[in-house]
């Protein structure tokens, strides 16, 4: 399936970015959407030196009217859209003891209905166009119920969210990929050096991009988590307290 016409969330920074960099190539045009427009720009100008088309657009995607009116208008430019990548996200490190109700309703805005609503306004036109792939950045930590507030909650919501739609979507003829990153050097994990098999996001993206290109259902990076993820139910949470 060609994959050219790709829309990525959260591209200002971190994975999103360079997802972009890792698809940019003539004949590729990009839809780049976060909130910090100055940062998608800049990147714009990297890419199409790089022979791509980009469109950049200023959008929250907890915004739902926002957030189909930007796929709307990336759609009718790029002449329809082939994949699409829900990867914004954010983490807050919540203690529910302490309240942080505003910081649990953000991660879930951002993590859980900021890619509803940007995966079904992409849907809107791959069902029409019987073609079409979705990608959902979960996490490994949507296979244990982690300290830290309601993250790792959100992650487990797309990941269900991932394997229902995928049936529902089958005969649709669009397909639904779901990422289960471990530790990738962005933002998020900020200058923690300690994080374990801690992967640079340049690595990651061109691996996701192969991994989304093959059509797989599902994908795990770096690949000692594949062997760990099993065995984290059985560990305490607890475990878990000072690293997330
Ligand atoms: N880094 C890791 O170790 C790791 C591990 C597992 C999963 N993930 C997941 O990977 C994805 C990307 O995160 P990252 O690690 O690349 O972190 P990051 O560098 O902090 O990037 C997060 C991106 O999300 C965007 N964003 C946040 N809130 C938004 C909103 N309301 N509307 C639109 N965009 C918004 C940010 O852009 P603006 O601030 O400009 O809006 C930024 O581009 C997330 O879903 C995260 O949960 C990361």
């Amino acid at each position: 399936m060609s994959q050219q016409r790709i829309f990525i969330t959260g591209a200002s920074s971190g994975l999103g970015a360079a997802l972009a960099r890792a698809y940019a190539a003539p004949g590729v045009t990009l839809g780049l959407a976060a909130r910090r427009i100055e940062k998608l720009e800049t990147l714009k100008g990297e890419l199409e030196g790089r022979g791509s088309r980009v469109e950049v657009y200023s959008l929250d995607v907890t915004d739902r009217t926002a957030t189909q009116q930007a796929i709307d208008r990336f759609v009718a430019v790029a002449g329809g859209i082939d994949l699409v990548y829900a990867n914004a996200g954010v983490y807050q490190n919540c203690n529910p003891a302490l309240g942080h109700v505003g910081e649990m309703e953000e991660v879930i805005d951002v993590n859980v209905r900021g890619a509803i609503y940007t995966l079904t306004a992409a849907l809107a036109h791959m069902v029409q166009a019987k073609a079409g792939r979705l990608v959902i950045i979960g996490s490994i930590a949507g296979f244990k119920g982690l300290p830290g507030g309601v993250y790792s909650a959100s992650k487990v919501f797309v990941r269900y969210l991932a394997d229902g739609w995928r049936a529902d979507l089958a005969e649709a003829g669009v397909g639904v990929t779901v990422i289960y990153p471990g530790f990738i050097a962005t933002e998020m994990t900020g200058e923690g050096k300690d994080y374990p098999f801690l992967m640079p996001a340049d690595q990651a993206a061109r691996a996701i991009k192969g991994a989304v290109a093959a059509g797989k259902d599902e994908f795990m990076l770096p690949w000692q988590w594949r062997l760990i993820v099993p065995f984290l139910r059985f560990l305490p949470a607890s475990l878990f307290a000072r690293r997330f």
